[in-house]
């Protein structure tokens, strides 16, 4: 293939994720992990199942960054998950240290690559991989609202029994219980669910979108979910590579938009070959600019917290 696509961190994410950009033919996939043996153990597992699934990306599974040189995107998934019980903000100073280490790696054998963030907490997260990459702030991208949004139209093709593929969503903010679904601008078929069901089960589902990887968590006790944030990770990437310009909802670094500064955020942006290529400023009313605003202070709160590690 023509591109090349790093994925850092071979668990669940790290390999779900290199999984569907092989069998979606995006990109050749390195997958890295300090774990001897395991990424290449997976990356041969997955080259066995190419000629079944048809594809011929190359995976290579490695543990030194050398083999990782010039790639175009970097998705970096390293890090602890959390357990039931444990907010995303309570793994913030180990994946703080990790993502530190991997950003400087990623820099010094891909100094032109795009950098994709899953790692949690994801705001804070980004804001590590930013400094320690020194990138511009369109090559570092959070990925958040892609997952809160599908899981929020899952919810509303569930609620309405229609197809997914009719359902468009926005979530806002910060990835975490501060997050804010936009029903207003989330619609079926183009019709904005506002028009479609009562304010209780709006607000039913917005909670449940709000909480949607808590939920994981409690189901599956030994990890969080991995299915739905590496397809999220996976069509930011596509939309890169393959230069789409889609709109999404992505943590980015703002300098004044929504009146927030110096703050990674989740707000729809264009993103294409050069990353992030346009932050799109929707109109809020009132009450959801003020949401957007708590769920930027929340955000800030830990990133002081991380200055003072
Ligand atoms: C979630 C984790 C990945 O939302 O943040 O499931």
């Amino acid at each position: 293939m023509d591109k090349k696509v790093t994925v850092v961190g071979a668990g669940n994410v790290g390999a779900t994720a290199a999984q569907r950009l092989c069998e979606k033919e995006l990109c050749d996939v390195v997958l890295i992990d300090i774990m001897e043996g395991m990424p290449q153990g997976k990356a041969l597992d997955l080259t066995e199942a190419a000629p079944i699934e048809k594809h011929d990306a190359a995976i290579t599974g490695t543990n030194i960054y050398e083999d990782s040189a010039n790639s175009d995107v970097v998705i970096i998934t390293a890090g602890i998950p959390r357990k039931p019980g444990m907010s995303r903000d309570d793994l913030l100073s180990t994946n703080a240290g990790i993502m530190r280490k991997v950003s400087e790696q990623v820099a010094k054998y891909s100094p032109n690559a795009i950098i994709i963030v899953v790692s949690n907490p994801l705001d804070a997260m980004c804001h590590v991989a930013l400094e320690a990459s020194g990138f511009p702030k369109e090559r570092v991208i959070g990925m958040a609202g892609v997952l809160d949004s599908a899981r929020f139209r899952a919810f509303i093709a569930m609620e309405l029994n229609v197809s997914v593929e009719n359902t468009h969503a926005f979530v806002l903010g910060g990835h975490g219980d501060t997050m804010v679904p936009l029903p207003r601008y989330s619609t079926v078929a183009g019709i904005p669910i506002t028009e479609l069901m009562s304010k209780e089960r709006i607000d039913a589902l917005c909670k449940r979108t709000a909480s949607g990887g808590a939920e994981i968590v409690s189901l599956l006790k030994t990890g969080s979910a991995f299915y739905a944030p590496a397809s999220a990770a996976v069509e930011m990437a596509e939309s890169i590579l393959k230069d789409k310009k889609k709109i999404l909802p992505c943590a980015v670094l703002l300098s004044g938009e929504y009146g927030i500064n110096n703050l990674f955020i989740g707000v729809p942006v264009k993103l294409g070959a050069k990353g992030v290529e346009q932050i799109i400023e929707i109109k809020l009313t009132e009450d959801e600019d003020k949401a957007l605003k708590h769920s930027a202070a929340a955000v800030q709160e830990l990133v002081d917290v991380m200055k003072t590690l």
